[in-house]
């Protein structure tokens, strides 16, 4: 299936599980356990929020992970540094990358922007090199986007620090 179009299916899984809920606990819950059930190929997808400067884990599907990344460590770090998705074709070749599941080879993170801040990130793992394409980019900051949209009171929007 074409990647845009599977994304819009996503995109509309989404609304409908945010529809009418404002916990953002049990929202992102859902959403990482979308991706990880509906994206082939994943180990790992969840979210980690910026709690000053650190990230911390939040909701997520996969085995457990490390609970704590400083701002600009890792490819969560990174990308939460620079405040803009960083994909990684081949996790083993990214130096500084943090290895939650030794099964993963391929990584996206999306940052979470609210208001030129990040408040946090999504992270999605494969176990296949060079799992996530251009489409996978596009297609997850706009399931971001609808995420954020929904949670324009994010309460960590006040507390996080400005994008490096
Ligand atoms: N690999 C990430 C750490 C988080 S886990 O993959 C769940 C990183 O390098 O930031």
């Amino acid at each position: 299936m074409d990647k845009r179009l599977f994304y819009d299916e996503l995109a509309e899984e989404l609304a409908a599980l945010l529809a009418g809920e404002r916990d953002l606990i049990a929202n992102t819950a859902n959403m990482a356990a979308l991706l990880y059930h509906r994206l082939p190929d994943l180990n790992w997808a969840g979210f980690y929020f910026a709690r000053g400067e650190t990230l911390v884990l939040g909701p997520f599907q996969g085995r457990p992970a490390c609970v704590r990344i400083p701002w600009g460590n890792g490819v969560c770090g990174t990308a939460a540094a620079q405040a803009r998705s960083v994909a990684v074709p081949d996790v083993h070749e990214f130096p500084g990358h943090i290895a939650c599941d030794a099964a993963s080879r391929s990584e996206l993170v999306v940052p979470l922007l609210i208001a030129g801040r990040v408040v946090g990130v999504l992270d999605l793992d494969s176990p296949r090199l060079a799992r996530f394409e251009d489409g996978d980019r596009l297609g997850c900051e706009r399931l971001v986007a609808i995420l954020l949209a929904h949670h324009r009171d994010w309460p960590a929007a006040r507390g996080a620090p400005p994008p490096r």
